[in-house]
């Protein structure tokens, strides 16, 4: 049907087709891996159209943790020991303010004896517990639960692994000239040591710290978003804790703190005396948002100084050994994403592509309200 000529004509007329097939695959293949030094030689080397069928996909940058795993590594966590129809009645053990004078609002460190919880109520950092608040809804019904992090190690700031800590700010709103105050947050800013209080939980995996020893922490919070930050950090700088948990902290522990005023930092004595500790492990950055401004003239808040941070905590990013924990006001994710795409662009990564990898590796986690 068709001569020799149009069928070598034919052939021809093919190979842009073919070579825009192989174009278009190394296209697609080296957009989706990132530039972290492992890769880059994949990326670099010529890679022949003929040959680019043999070539594997390059490996992915994060290794993902499969589900299995994950569930497997947390299979001890203690969950919903204690649940709303049948709460734990804890006694408060202390209930005191955090801020200095001068500060805004209301935020308490409150500690509930668990000590004749049966089953006995034990977590571990990075968990929350719910709270009931006493009294009835508009509607006469028992308040439901509020979540709270809690900000203690499992062997609580007594050490005698009976307690478990909160750090609580005050919910205060103005509707219609008439200043609103939140049912859980005052009841319990509110609570005195004798009186009880009912608990359920714990629960959580989502903020839980690697096993490794030598693992980085970088820890992103706002407000009251440092309580499982002060878990942890406890667990790796507080000397009667070490001795306790028999966890040694080899890594580097990096906290972006965000606070309106220096009157309104959380637990600063403490950090002061874990970076005189442990400089070489410990590093802290503050955004004081209503003392300093951030190069736009704007509240200087924790994504700025991410910014400015960004060469060093990418650096951090890249290596396999480092978790990223963001805590705090809902409000400052979108501000953080943008911060770490800006962040991450300098370093010639995606952070669209970056985040769900950090994620699916269990690296990358999340808990704001
Ligand atoms: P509510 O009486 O329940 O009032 C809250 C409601 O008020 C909101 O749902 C909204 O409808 C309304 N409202 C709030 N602000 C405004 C406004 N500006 N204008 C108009 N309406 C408004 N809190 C802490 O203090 N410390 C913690 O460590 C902590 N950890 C948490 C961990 C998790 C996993 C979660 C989910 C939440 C956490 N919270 C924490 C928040 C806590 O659970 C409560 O949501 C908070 O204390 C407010 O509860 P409340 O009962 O005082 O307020
Ligand atoms: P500001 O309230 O000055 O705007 P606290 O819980 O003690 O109020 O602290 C929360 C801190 O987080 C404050 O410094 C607050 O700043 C800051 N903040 C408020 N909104 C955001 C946001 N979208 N991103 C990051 N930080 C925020």
């Amino acid at each position: 049907m068709y001569s020799q000529s149009t069928v070598i004509a034919g052939g021809l007329a093919h190979i842009p087709v073919v070579i825009g097939v192989f174009y278009f695959i190394q296209k697609y293949f080296s957009k989706r891996a990132l530039s972290f030094p492992e890769d880059t030689e994949i990326k670099k080397s010529p890679v022949k159209p003929v040959e680019q069928k043999s070539v594997p996909m390059p490996a992915p940058v994060v290794k993902a943790e499969t589900k299995a795993a994950v569930k497997k590594k947390h299979a001890d966590v203690p969950v919903n020991i204690y649940r709303p129809k049948t709460p734990y009645e804890g006694t408060v053990i202390e209930n005191y303010s955090l801020l200095k004078e001068g500060a805004i609002g209301r935020v308490n460190h409150i500690t509930f004896d668990l000590k004749d919880s049966d089953p006995f109520l034990n977590y571990v950092e990075g968990q929350s517990i719910g709270i009931m608040p006493a009294g009835v809804d508009a509607n006469g019904k028992p308040h439901k639960l509020r979540l709270y992090s809690i900000a203690s190690t499992r062997h609580g700031d007594d050490f005698k692994g009976n307690t478990v800590s909160l750090c609580v700010r005050q919910l205060q709103y103005e509707k219609d000239g008439e200043t609103i105050n939140g049912v859980c947050s005052t009841y319990l800013c509110d609570i005195k040591p004798g009186d009880k209080v009912k608990i359920t939980g714990p629960v959580g995996k989502e903020m839980l710290l690697p096993d490794e020893e030598d693992a980085n922490i970088v820890m992103l919070a706002t407000g009251t978003g440092i309580a499982p930050m002060r878990a942890y950090l406890r667990r790796m700088f507080e000397p009667t804790e070490k001795e306790k948990n028999k966890w040694n902290f080899k890594g580097k522990a990096w906290l972006f703190m965000g606070a309106p005023k220096s009157a309104n930092l959380l637990y600063e004595e403490d950090l002061q005396r874990y970076i005189a500790d442990n400089p070489d492990n410990f590093k802290y950055t503050k955004a004081i948002s209503r003392e300093q401004q951030n190069t736009k003239g704007g509240r200087m808040y924790i994504q700025d100084r991410v910014l400015e941070s960004a060469n060093e905590l990418f650096n951090m990013i890249e290596d396999e050994k480092t978790h990223i924990y963001l805590c705090g006001l809902k409000g400052m994710e979108p501000g953080i994403d943008e911060a770490m795409t800006k962040a991450a662009e300098e370093k010639g990564l995606n952070w669209s592509e970056l985040r769900p990898q950090l994620k699916k590796a269990g690296r990358w986690h999340v808990e704001t309200y």
